[in-house]
């Protein structure tokens, strides 16, 4: 079985992006053929500074590395480093329909918050469906707000296989539902493009800060709280154990809790939860030439792979002659 996901370096990786797609990823890593790489490609549609994105490349694949994603145990490259993903892009657009595109909810979404698109954030879910097919993948763990483009990708597959003849494998989202969207310390959905993440590496004071500014509702202290519509309990849940999380929601159903104490308890947990992983990500950020040996190794194993499908579809279409 093969599980493949991708991470866009389009800003500095977060909890939101850990728990989502990071950890169930590593979780994997005995369990599948597994493919994960940094998605550098899609990362233009949104940013075109080329340094920051060289530095955000390297960062996202050492913030992986720290984390315990083993370049033995599993693929890891970056994308434009195959590039026969852009030629299975360009014969893909050719299956697939306007309409399928227009109706993506991502693309109406940047639209709505006031984005000027170009034509690559349309065609976005045509390279990510070149991204899942080139490997033939059957699973993709991502946060529900990428299960449309799992789903567009089964439907540009299908419509290649309807046509040409079975040749593209139909792969299948997977959301973990418990972690499905991250809130971030605006009560929206966390995100690297919304300046409302809480980094997975960041300095203490800095860590302090951004979890002392989760927002919170006006109840005042001496009534009583709801957890379940309150982003910092969303965040304390994921971090803290069963026994602690039922204990802090007693005392949100209880009079006198205050927000400012959750806060603090929550910087402990999310400092203590990345310690382990802090020394490992310092001494990666001292070595960039060792990140990119490790994703110039994965890129050939991935090559090698996207070369056979590539072969085939080729041949399918008569780019073969
Ligand atoms: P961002 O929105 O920060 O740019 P990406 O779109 O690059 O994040 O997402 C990378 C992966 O992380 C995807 O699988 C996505 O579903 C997951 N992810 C991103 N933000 C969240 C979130 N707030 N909650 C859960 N998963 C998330
Ligand atoms: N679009 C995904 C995101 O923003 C990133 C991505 C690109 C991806 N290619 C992929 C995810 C292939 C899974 C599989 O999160």
């Amino acid at each position: 079985m093969r599980v493949l996901s991708g991470i866009q370096p389009s800003g500095t990786l977060h909890i939101g992006n850990y728990f989502g797609m990071m950890k169930p990823m590593i979780g994997y890593m005995d369990q599948a053929e597994l493919f994960v790489f940094i998605v550098n490609l899609h990362a233009l549609t949104s940013l075109q500074d080329a340094e920051t994105l060289r530095r955000n490349t390297l960062d996202a694949a050492a913030d992986f590395l720290a984390l315990g994603l083993d370049p033995e145990r599993c693929i890891f490259w970056v994308q434009s480093d195959v590039p026969e993903v852009c030629e299975l892009t360009w014969i893909l657009h050719n299956f697939t329909s306007m309409g399928l595109l227009e109706r993506s909810h991502s693309y109406k979404d940047k639209i709505a918050r006031g984005l000027t698109p170009n034509h690559g954030l349309f065609a976005y879910p045509v390279l990510m469906a070149a991204d899942i097919l080139l490997y033939q993948s059957n699973i993709i763990p991502v946060g529900q707000d990428q299960k449309q483009h799992v789903e567009i990708t089964r439907d540009i597959a299908q419509a290649f296989n309807h046509r040409m003849g079975e040749t593209f494998v139909l792969p299948e989202p997977e959301i973990n539902d418990d972690v499905a969207v991250v809130p971030g310390v605006d009560g929206q959905k966390m995100s690297k493009s919304y300046n409302n993440t809480i980094e997975i590496f960041t300095d203490r004071e800095a860590l302090r800060k951004r979890v002392m500014s989760v927002v919170t509702d006006a109840t005042p202290v001496e009534a009583p709280k709801n957890p379940d519509t309150c982003s910092l309990f969303a965040l304390y849940k994921l971090f803290a154990s069963p026994e602690d999380v039922e204990a802090m929601r007693s005392r949100y159903l209880a009079p006198g809790l205050k927000y400012v104490d959750v806060k603090k308890a929550l910087v402990e947990l999310i400092w203590n939860h990345f310690e382990p992983h802090r020394d490992k990500r310092a001494e990666l950020t001292r070595s960039p030439d060792t990140v990119r040996d490790i994703l110039a190794y994965g890129a050939g194993k991935a090559r090698a792979i996207a070369r056979e499908t590539l072969a085939l579809v080729q041949e399918r279409v008569g780019l073969n002659y």
